[in-house]
């Protein structure tokens, strides 16, 4: 009997266990990097990388997350496949899947990879979509463990500008981990009202969408803002600054969390648009390590999905 490939395409496809074992198992792994212990699971493994979009951070981080774990990486830039010419994703999908051990996809609409998925017998990981971006979050909460803990239901964590894909897997985390989420976006801006719903109905904790980006920052413990045009959106930008400048996270509002408050910003950061260059480089960033974290991360979702660590459920 085939059983269903472990998928992961939005922060809402795995439960509070998986997702907490996921990130366990990070840190984990980033000990045992520190260590210099070495951790080859993947040898004779061969993951695809099928992108539609521009990356540094995903792309490298699983590359060199594949690489460290002994295995190998095609990168599929969208413009070199058949894809452009026409080749249906089912087709696609079917045929990667007799080459590969999984498929992490970079694209548009969630539907392409929902489709992929549906016709691929390996794991298809979603490296980021218009709608969510599910590994970015993990790394991202993974980082906040590190600095504040593993009490998540006693942070409060803001959300400051666009209501986006990240915006809406931080909503899909905070229902299933159980945290204080506060998203200040503007009116228009705002995440999709059905992943709300649906988060808030879960959730054991707040989560809530303001207007005003001080209330959502007063008293938080982790401050988050993403650029204020994704990409795609590229032609709306110009519009956008005007609508968002008071959004701008900056010193000012930074005073207002808590005094240990930790600023977290996926990158690539437009400095001085959603973030100041002060704070982006200021002592309360902490960037680095999260963009460092997406490859410790990337190494346990790659286990999880293909079955390389036997203890996973
Ligand atoms: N944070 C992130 O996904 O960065 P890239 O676009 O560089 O992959
Ligand atoms: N919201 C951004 C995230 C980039 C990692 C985008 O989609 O462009």
């Amino acid at each position: 009997m085939n059983l269903r490939p472990r998928h992961y395409l939005t922060v809402a496809d795995l439960d509070r266990e998986q997702l907490l074992a996921i990130i366990n198992r990070a840190i984990e792994l980033k000990k045992r990097r520190k260590q210099g212990i070495p951790h080859a699971p993947a040898v004779a493994k061969v993951l695809g990388m099928l992108f539609e979009k521009p990356s540094t951070r995903t792309r490298i981080s699983f590359e060199a997350a594949m690489f460290q774990m002994g295995g190998s990486v095609s990168f599929m830039p969208s413009r070199d496949l058949q894809l452009k010419r026409g080749e249906p994703l089912k087709d696609t999908a079917r045929v990667l899947a007799r080459y590969l051990d999984c498929l992490v996809v970079r694209t548009f609409g969630q539907e392409i990879v929902e489709e992929l998925a549906k016709w691929s017998d390996i794991p298809v990981i979603n490296g980021l979509t218009d709608q969510h971006h599910p590994c970015q979050i993990l790394s991202d909460i993974m980082t906040v463990i590190e600095h504040k803990g593993k009490n998540l239901s006693e942070l409060k964590i803001a959300w400051i500008g666009d209501g986006n894909n990240m915006a809406q897997s931080w909503i899909q985390a905070a229902a299933r981990l159980g945290f204080t989420l506060v998203l200040a976006c503007p009116d228009g801006y705002r995440p999709d009202y059905n992943i709300l719903e649906a988060a808030k109905a879960e959730a054991s904790m707040p989560i809530e969408i303001v207007a005003d980006p001080a209330e959502a920052a007063r008293d938080a413990d982790v401050i988050n803002t993403d650029v204020w045009a994704s990409m795609g959106q590229e032609e709306e930008a110009e519009a956008r600054k005007k609508i968002f400048m008071p959004y701008q996270v900056d010193s000012a509002l930074l005073e207002l969390a808590r005094k240990d408050a930790i600023v977290l910003h996926c990158l690539p950061a437009h400095r001085d648009e959603e973030i100041t260059d002060e704070v982006l480089e200021g002592s309360q960033s902490i960037v680095w390590d999260q963009a460092e974290n997406k490859m410790h991360l990337h190494k346990a979702v790659l286990e999880w999905a293909m079955g390389l660590w036997p203890e996973a459920q």
